[in-house]
């Protein structure tokens, strides 16, 4: 489902909120995880990724549904301890933790995914008591084939190289506090192919397994990171969830020696789907040959087409399919201020259009001090 509300919830949405605007749909949010949550082994645990989208009502949702949490900032910390969800569910990520957020993190009791020597002699040096961590590590092999999000598996800012992992152990063992007892990889960014996830995940856990054997590590958790896909366009099909699950049960019992828990940092895949994004047409304008419809918003809300060259799907609301070509302009007073090409009915200044999987990646991480355009509201629609 590319569209989490019909046409008249987003007219309605539109005439009562102004536009541009956000809005995610709470039983769209609540279905999504309980479908990925059914889907999976009990030893499996679920952090949402609070980047993806930290709005408020999301994350109570989330977890009122038993989720934990992946952070990325002290921002992301204090926002879930802020709105009292159970901030000791949390992990903390983040290539470049300063001293501040580690010692946040440590008095909020959340479990740190250490990046390197430097995140272990730092924690060590704030605790005063032993303490787990997990330790990312940046594998050598890439299934993912270079997705430039996740970076494959040439050089990286995120965790330790593989390669480089005994040399980082035999530093480490003169630390007092703190203790490795997990294994955090992300090797996977929106992918939307259960057999390929299975093949990535398969390989993690070979490297927790090498790493067991060669280093005597006693890992409690094997922290997968994110990376399930959503559906951009009508001819994406959805990830196989049942597949997917049991890909991961497969790999469970293959690797008997683990007896820990499975950790999977969902961003996308839980906040996608459940968010719209409500422009309208300003004007029309058409340029030696090219159609331009021109939004209230652009990639001051919406900058992920510009980063991965990937569209939102958009629908005109009330206007039903089309086949007129359009370049979807923004506001900003920069020619890189594209929605996408697209093809819909013929427009007319005005017109709402609505884009779907918007819930994620989203306003967030669009450019919204840019130009100083009002930053648009983000409304909730309970279940
Ligand atoms: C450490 C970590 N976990 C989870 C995620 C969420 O990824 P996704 O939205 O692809 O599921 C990210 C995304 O950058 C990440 O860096």
């Amino acid at each position: 489902m590319l569209f989490a509300l019909d046409d008249a919830q987003c007219q309605s949405l539109a005439e009562t909120h102004g536009t541009p605007c956000f809005a995610y749909s709470g039983a769209v949010a609540e279905a999504g995880f309980q479908a990925l949550r059914a889907a999976l082994p009990a030893r499996v645990r679920v952090a949402y990724a609070v980047k993806a989208n930290p709005h408020a009502d999301l994350l109570r949702c989330f977890a009122a549904q038993g989720a934990s949490f992946d952070c990325a900032s002290i921002g992301e910390l204090e926002r879930v301890e802020a709105l009292g969800l159970p901030v000791g569910r949390t992990f903390f990520a983040g290539p470049g933790k300063r001293e501040p957020e580690l010692q946040k993190a440590l008095e909020l009791g959340v479990r740190v995914q250490a990046e390197g020597f430097e995140d272990l002699a730092r924690i060590d040096a704030l605790a005063t008591r032993e303490t787990a961590v997990n330790l990312r590590v940046h594998p050598a092999f890439d299934i993912d084939e270079g997705n430039r999000i996740i970076g494959g598996s040439g050089p990286s800012a995120f965790g330790v190289d593989e390669e480089d992992v005994p040399a980082l152990l035999e530093k480490a063992a003169s630390l007092t506090h703190v203790r490795i007892k997990g294994l955090h990889v992300f090797a996977a960014s929106n992918q939307r192919d259960a057999a390929k996830l299975k093949a990535i995940h398969g390989a993690v856990l070979d490297l927790a397994k090498r790493l067991h054997e060669a280093h005597g590590l006693a890992f409690e958790q094997i922290d997968l990171g994110g990376g399930l896909g959503v559906p951009y366009a009508p001819d994406e099909a959805p990830l196989d969830l049942v597949g997917f699950g049991h890909g991961l049960s497969d790999l469970l019992t293959q690797h008997a020696w683990f007896t820990g828990e499975l950790i999977l940092e969902p961003g996308r895949f839980l906040a996608g789907p459940c968010g719209i994004y409500l422009a309208r047409v300003v004007r029309l304008k058409e340029s030696r040959g090219t159609r331009f419809a021109i939004l209230e918003g652009g990639i001051n809300h919406l900058i992920r087409p510009l980063l991965t060259g990937q569209p939102f799907p958009v629908k005109a609301v009330g206007k039903g399919e089309g086949t007129v070509h359009y370049t979807l302009a923004g506001p900003l007073c920069t020619s890189l201020d594209r929605l996408g090409e697209v093809r819909l009915p013929e427009l007319a200044a005005g017109d709402l259009l609505a884009f779907g999987t918007a819930g994620a990646y989203g306003l967030n991480e669009g450019m919204t001090h840019f130009l100083s355009h009002p930053v648009p509201p983000e409304v909730w629609v309970a279940g």
